[in-house]
């Protein structure tokens, strides 16, 4: 496990290209992989989670090639997927291995997927048990609760499902079974996910039916390979968003950030504290909104976070709680306890971290609260194989009056490996 050492900056100025979202970039090798035809991907993310997807489809029989941001997929339509000869590893993604499901759910052949340490302990009965509803046969550790997981698909028929959670790996998988079911399918949700899957869905060529946290799906529709450019993630944005708020003297510029309305929580965020946030040049590509945003050294106050907001920033609650010991005030996260089934249980690893960073932060039992402004200090904190912890840190790091050490962070190649050196390109 490598360690790094953070120390203290005086400023954070200059423009970086954020990469590839992340979700964007799942889904652009998945539909690409069951469409009919040749689907290209430009500004994908290649980091270990999409790899991973790359991985499980190649070994799915599905030719794919990688030269680093840029990947072609030659899809077969849903029958070029063929039974894998060996395990299907999706390492720490939950991603994969949920939306994989949703796929899987409905392949006449059997499959076993399983991942690493984390993906061990992450509830996966909350996609196998709808798409057992449909037909499919799932069995696991904790009665399909965990991998490894074993799928035999086969004729399914649609659903109406209410999720009892808002989550987009939840609905994502139903309709991509719905895709290959008899008759409709149709997910609701409490409060409306992140709908890349709908947007993409629909530029691949699929008719569906959308009602605020309602989306419907009728069988027996086929996909059409496209060219699919990704915009940058605004949850890897998120950190640098949070560093040139908080670090002083400072104005960074992030290109090409997605900014879709159902992921831009942090900008809600970052305005209602007070941060001087600008976004200019917007655009849409392949039904996907991007945009460049700019940020400056902030004074900041502290506010309540919860309900439908929390879909929209989920990912971004670790560097958000970091953002909030330099507010004025208090800052109440509530309503978020889907941080206990993330990659680690995030409420006990940014609370844990934090506080020995110096900060006046506690748990409750759907979030934290945090006071601030604190001067936070230099210390040894862990990222726990979390790649958000470990970012999170980092950006803690910045801003501490002595040197942080971080346990454990090639967790961050899961999602964002060239973080370091935007960073240090921006100091
Ligand atoms: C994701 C959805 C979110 C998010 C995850 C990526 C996706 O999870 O936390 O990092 O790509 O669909 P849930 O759908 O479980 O909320």
């Amino acid at each position: 496990m490598t360690k790094k050492i953070v120390s203290p900056v005086n400023s954070l100025k200059g423009e970086i290209k954020i990469p590839g979202d992340k979700s964007i970039s799942h889904r652009a090798v998945m539909f690409g992989a069951i469409a009919d035809g040749k689907t290209t991907i430009e500004g994908f993310l290649p980091g270990e989670d999409c790899l991973s997807t790359i991985s499980c489809f190649q070994k799915l029989g599905v030719q794919i090639e990688q030269n680093g941001d840029q990947v072609t997929v030659y899809g077969n339509g849903w029958d070029g997927l063929k039974e894998a000869t060996d395990i299907l590893d999706v390492g720490n993604s939950g991603t994969t291995t949920r939306l994989m499901m949703g796929i899987l759910a409905t392949r006449p052949f059997h499959s076993v997927v399983i991942g690493d340490a984390s993906i061990a302990k992450r509830p996966m009965a909350r996609v196998t048990v709808p798409l057992k509803e449909m037909g499919a046969k799932i069995d696991g550790r904790g009665e399909g609760n965990y991998t490894p997981l074993a799928v035999r698909g086969g004729m399914t028929k649609g659903i109406t499902y209410n999720s009892p959670v808002a989550s987009a790996q939840v609905k994502s998988a139903i309709l991509l079974a719905g895709l290959q079911s008899e008759g409709v399918t149709t997910v609701t949700e409490p409060h409306k996910s992140r709908d890349h899957t709908e947007r993409m869905l629909k530029a691949f060529g699929v008719e569906l039916e959308e009602n605020e946290t309602t989306v419907s799906v009728r069988g027996g529709q086929v996909l059409k390979g496209q060219k699919v450019v990704v915009p940058g993630d605004i949850s890897s944005a998120a950190f640098f968003l949070v560093a040139g708020a908080i670090v002083p003297n400072s104005e960074v510029k992030m290109l090409n950030v997605g900014v879709n309305e159902t992921r831009i929580g942090i900008i809600d965020v970052l305005t209602q504290m007070g941060a001087k946030l600008t976004i200019s040049n917007e655009r849409v590509i392949n039904e996907e909104k991007m945009a460049d945003l700019t940020i400056c050294t902030s004074s900041l106050k502290g506010i309540e976070i919860g309900g439908e907001i929390i879909p929209r920033l989920i990912d971004e609650i670790p560097v958000i709680a970091v953002l909030a010991t330099q507010a004025n005030g208090t800052t109440v996260i509530k309503d978020a306890e889907e941080l206990k089934v993330k990659e680690t249980n995030r409420i006990d690893t940014v609370v844990g971290q934090l506080k020995k960073l110096g900060a006046n932060i506690e748990a409750t039992e759907d979030g934290m609260i945090i006071h601030g402004p604190t001067q936070l200090t230099g210390g040894n904190v862990d990222s726990f194989g979390d790649h958000r912890i470990g970012m999170a840190m980092a950006i803690a790091g910045c801003i501490a009056n002595g040197k942080i050490e971080i346990e454990d962070v090639e967790a961050i190649d899961v999602s964002y490996p060239t973080f370091f050196q935007h960073l240090q390109k921006l100091v």
